[in-house]
């Protein structure tokens, strides 16, 4: 059966999670002493890992299997990573919010686990919780039943009430590093057998940002059953301008050629592009003339194939750092300037017609 990207390559123990370092440590040193708490709140933007770690957590606090916990191997691992152990219960806040499945959830606590250690349960998206719920539930929060662990997960903490805030060890997840993102695409397309260009991955992470869930979907989207991924597909689905574009652009500017360079310009932004963004990727494009001007690796600096940097290299011979100091210094003013400006393209066209005079 078709399994979504994101759902085919959730973490199944510790070591798989990008980054919330801080987070692991934490709670991996409170599963070996034994010291858990009875009720956490993960908080954070979407699609960082709240749900992943809860489920972690609870596999970790019943899990049977030799050495770190989670082992992702043993019986119990297994049964709740599929959904089917009885004493991790996951609820969705969104679509249980009324008193009444709070209610049968408290009676539910009252049980003993079934057949683990320890009886999880998850509660999604608790921002949307009803207060009356919320009131509900904090009732169970002030007597904490034994062997029960409640995992909070939000998106958007402030929404709840100060009272159970008070009651749960607060952990605040964090957008995961593109660097991170792309290393991990990598493996990712080497394991569903797709050979991906490094420069595309990376341009996926890039947009991702720091959701790894946004940016499997956008993997997904730009493989779309292919064996190959290109940064020209990346490009061709987020509807970025690639580079062919900011070296034309660059290149009619260089030749002092304003009406070429118009000419350009509005060929992109007859394809739907947007004035500020563009200008935004265009001083990135300087930006990285620069770099290559200046260093002898900027392998490390600038997120390119082989290929392009040595085109972008042979731009950079042919313009030089007070050209490039100008062209920022236009160009950045008038990001500034079209935040307030109704008509955000006239003032890039002066700002290119001024760079070629
Ligand atoms: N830190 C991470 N490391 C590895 N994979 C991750 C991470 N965060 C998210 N993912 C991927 O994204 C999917 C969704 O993640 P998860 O459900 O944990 O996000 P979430 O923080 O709960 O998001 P939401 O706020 O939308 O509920 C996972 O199945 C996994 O594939
Ligand atoms: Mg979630
Ligand atoms: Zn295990």
């Amino acid at each position: 059966m078709y399994q979504a990207l994101y759902r085919s390559f959730r973490p199944e123990v510790f070591d798989d999670l990008l980054g919330q370092e801080h987070i692991v440590k934490i709670l991996q040193t409170q599963i070996e002493t034994g010291e858990v708490c009875h009720a956490y709140l993960f908080c954070g933007t979407r699609g960082t890992g709240k749900t992943t770690t809860a489920r972690l957590l609870a596999k970790a606090l019943n899990c049977t299997g030799e050495g770190k916990k989670p082992c992702g191997r043993c019986p119990e691992c297994r049964a709740i990573a599929a959904g089917e152990f009885l004493d991790v219960v996951e609820m969705d806040a969104a679509s249980n919010n009324s008193v009444e499945d709070i209610r049968s959830l408290r009676e539910s606590v009252n049980f003993p686990p079934v057949s683990g250690k320890k009886k999880v349960y998850i509660i999604d998206e608790a921002h949307m919780l009803s207060s009356q719920a919320a009131n509900a539930f904090l009732k169970t929060l002030e007597e904490p039943p034994q062997d029960t662990v409640f995992i909070l997960a939000t998106t958007d903490p402030n929404k709840l009430p100060s009272t159970i805030l008070s009651r749960c060890m607060r952990l605040d997840f964090r957008r995961v590093p593109e660097k991170k993102i792309s290393e991990s695409f990598m493996d990712v397309c080497r394991k569903i057998g797709v050979e991906a260009d490094p420069d595309a991955v990376a341009l996926i992470a890039a947009n991702a940002d720091g959701s790894v869930r946004d940016g499997l979907s956008i993997l997904e989207r730009c493989i779309a059953g292919s064996k190959r991924l290109t940064r020209d597909d990346v490009l061709f689905l987020l509807g970025i301008s690639g580079i062919d574009t900011y070296l034309k652009i660059t290149d009619r500017v260089i030749a002092k050629d304003s009406a070429g360079a118009l000419a350009v310009l509005a060929e992109v932004l007859s394809e739907g592009k947007e004035v500020l963004q563009f200008t935004k990727d265009w001083v990135e494009h300087i930006r990285d003339l620069m770099l290559i001007k200046y260093s002898d690796d900027p392998q490390n600096m600038i997120n390119l194939s082989k290929e392009n940097i040595e085109r972008l290299r042979e731009q950079s011979d042919r313009i030089t750092i007070k050209e490039i100091s100008d062209m920022i210094t236009v160009l950045s003013k008038l990001i500034n300037d079209a935040r307030y400006a109704s008509k955000p393209r006239v003032l890039l066209e002066l700002a290119i017609i001024e760079m070629c005079g």
